[in-house]
């Protein structure tokens, strides 16, 4: 099955806005160790874009969440399918996420992360689609402020598919 795809963010322009993210970042770290966390599976793409851009010295951990169904919506909790491996006390953590909708999720791993000892918690996503925010969660920085559509690609996907496409895109579904 092919979906069509049109194209909302081209790739010269995510290439650009990371290129701008990544100076700001390496800027505001100067002196400091990143400790990225990677979102799976969405953020990998931007993580590592951003992450080959950073001048400041970088370590990666990984971490895999599943937002609990309809009828916990309220609970706002998610569910961890893998946990970090290292320990981030005393870290300067910044979590990558590849979109930030509802902010569920976010919101929960701050808090959760907040209480693991930290020295300093930051939040970094390509996308953000404002207008679905249920839950406030302060983000650092943000790629792209996108309307209410459904995107894929830059790790993005439908049905585990188009993550690998080098731009966003929206599906037309039919
Ligand atoms: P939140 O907890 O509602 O903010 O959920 C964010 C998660 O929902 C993201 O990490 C994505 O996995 C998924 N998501 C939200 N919007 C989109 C979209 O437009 N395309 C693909 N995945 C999305
Ligand atoms: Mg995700």
């Amino acid at each position: 099955m092919t979906d069509k795809i049109s194209v909302l963010i081209p790739e010269e322009a995510v290439t650009q806005r990371i290129n701008e993210l990544a100076d700001q970042i390496s800027k505001d770290y100067e002196g400091k160790q990143v400790h990225i966390i990677c979102i799976l599976k969405g953020s990998i793409v931007f993580s590592c874009d951003l992450a080959k851009r950073l001048t400041v010295p970088v370590t990666f951990d990984f971490m895999s969440v599943s937002s609990y169904g309809n009828e916990t919506v309220s609970s706002g909790r998610v569910r961890i399918l893998k946990d970090l491996d290292e320990s981030i006390q005393g870290k300067d953590v910044l979590i990558i996420e590849d979109i930030i909708d509802s902010g569920r999720t976010l919101s929960y791993l701050k808090d959760l992360l907040s209480s693991r000892g930290p020295a300093s918690l930051n939040i970094c996503t390509l996308l953000d689609k404002p207008d679905r925010r249920e839950t406030e969660v302060e983000v650092k920085y943000v790629g792209f402020e996108i309307p209410d559509k459904f995107v894929v690609g830059y790790g993005l996907d439908y049905n585990q598919l188009y993550r690998n496409l080098p731009y966003v895109g929206v599906v037309e579904l039919n």
